[in-house]
């Protein structure tokens, strides 16, 4: 699943990401990418790694 279709980042490698130690939003927009072309999938991403943290 493309999560950010700007970057082509998907919700795997976001994950990745996330487990990897990116917990924080700004970080994680950083490293891998989303979030940083026109922003509409900001909320996405912040969705996806409030998810991880809490199933974490
Ligand atoms: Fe992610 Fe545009 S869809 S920056």
């Amino acid at each position: 699943t493309i999560v950010c279709s700007c970057k082509g980042v998907t919700a795997g490698v976001l994950r990745d990401h996330i487990r990897g130690g990116r917990t924080d939003l700004g970080e994680l927009k950083a490293c891998s990418g989303a979030g940083t072309q026109c922003g509409s999938c900001v909320s996405l991403v912040k969705n996806m790694l409030d998810r991880e943290l809490t199933a974490a």
